[in-house]
C-alpha cells in the first residue's frame, strides 16, 4: 500500500516540461504542467491531438522522463517505471492466439504472480464487463468493444492502485462508445481506482470525470482545470440536461478561444 498523507494528492505532477529531440528537430511537447490527483479521483486529460497527453501520462508513471519538473506518486519521486498501475491503450493489443481469459491473465504471468489464484477473479471481471460466456473466445471472435473490455479487465486483474486509459474508446463507433462510458463508470464506482483518462472528446470527459484538465495545443500547457460536480451515477439522458451542456459549452468556448475549434 502506498503511504499517502491524508491531505496530499496521490499523483503529484510539478512543473513538468518535455522536449523531444529527433535529429535536427526539437519538439516542445509539454510546458510547465502542474496538478495533483487525489486517491480515488477520476481525472481526464482533454486536449487536441499532439498536445502531449500520452507523453504526460507516460511521465506520470515513469515510462518517459521529463526535461524539467517531477512526478510523484504517494509522495515518492518517480524516476523509474511505477508498476502498481494498469494501462488501457487506444487499441486493445490482445494476443491473437490467446483466449479472452488468457489475455487477461497475461498481466499476472508477466508479473510472475501465481496464475491459479487469479482465474476466478479474471472470470468475475469478464462477467462484470458483460463478457460472461466469452472467456474462451479468441480475439477474432470478439467485436472491437468486446476486445477493449478484455483490455480493461487485463488492466484491472492485479488490482492496481492507478488505472491509466489512453483514448481507450477512440476507435469505437459512437453507440459502442456510449455503452463503454456507462460500463466504465459503473466499474469505476465499484472499484474507486484513481483513474487518469485521456480523451479528445469533450462529451466523454464531462460524462466520466470528477475533474477535467483542459490542455492547450502543443506545447501542451494547462488551459484550465474544471471540476465536474454532476451527481453519479450519470446517465446518457443527462447529456441533454442544461447542467451537463453548461460544461460542454464552456469547454467548447475555451477551445474556440485557443484556436483549436473554429466556427464556419
Ligand atoms: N518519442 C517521440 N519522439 C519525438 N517526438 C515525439 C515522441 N513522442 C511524442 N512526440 C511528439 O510530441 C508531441 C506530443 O505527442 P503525444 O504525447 O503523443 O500527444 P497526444 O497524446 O496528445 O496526441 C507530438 O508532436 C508528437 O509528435
Ligand atoms: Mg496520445
Amino acid at each position: 500500500m502506498l503511504d499517502v498523507a491524508a491531505t496530499g494528492p496521490l499523483i503529484d505532477v510539478r512543473s513538468i516540461s518535455k522536449l523531444f529531440q529527433t535529429g535536427e528537430e526539437t519538439v516542445h511537447a509539454l510546458r510547465d504542467i502542474t496538478f495533483g490527483i487525489s486517491q480515488g479521483e477520476f481525472v481526464s486529460l482533454l486536449g487536441p491531438s499532439g498536445c502531449g497527453k500520452t507523453t504526460l501520462m507516460m511521465i506520470m508513471v515513469g515510462l518517459t522522463s521529463a526535461n524539467t519538473g517531477e512526478a510523484r506518486i504517494g509522495g515518492r519521486r518517480i524516476d523509474e517505471p511505477f508498476t502498481d498501475v494498469g494501462i488501457v491503450f487506444q487499441t486493445p493489443e490482445l494476443l491473437d492466439w490467446r483466449t479472452a481469459q488468457e489475455n487477461v491473465l497475461l498481466q499476472i504471468e508477466i508479473r510472475r504472480l501465481p496464475v491459479r489464484n487469479y482465474i476466478e477473479r479474471a472470470r468475475a471481471l469478464l462477467a462484470q464487463v458483460g463478457l460472461e460466456g466469452f472467456e474462451n473466445k479468441l480475439p477474432f471472435e470478439l467485436s472491437g468493444g468486446m476486445k477493449q473490455r478484455v483490455a480493461l479487465c487485463r488492466a484491472l486483474i492485479h488490482d492496481p492502485e492507478i488505472l491509466l486509459m489512453d483514448e481507450p474508446f477512440g476507435a469505437l463507433d459512437a453507440l459502442t462508445r456510449d455503452q463503454m462510458n456507462l460500463d466504465l463508470q459503473r466499474i469505476w464506482l465499484e472499484k474507486r481506482k484513481t483513474a487518469v483518462f485521456v480523451t479528445h472528446s469533450i462529451d466523454e470527459a464531462v460524462f466520466l470525470s470528477d475533474r477535467i484538465i483542459v490542455m492547450t495545443p502543443r506545447p501542451g500547457a494547462i488551459a484550465e482545470i474544471i471540476k465536474v460536480d454532476l451527481p453519479r451515477p450519470r446517465t446518457l439522458d443527462q447529456k441533454d440536461a442544461p447542467e451537463f451542456s453548461a460544461f460542454t459549452k464552456h469547454i467548447r468556448k475555451r477551445f474556440m478561444d485557443l484556436g483549436v475549434l473554429k466556427d464556419g
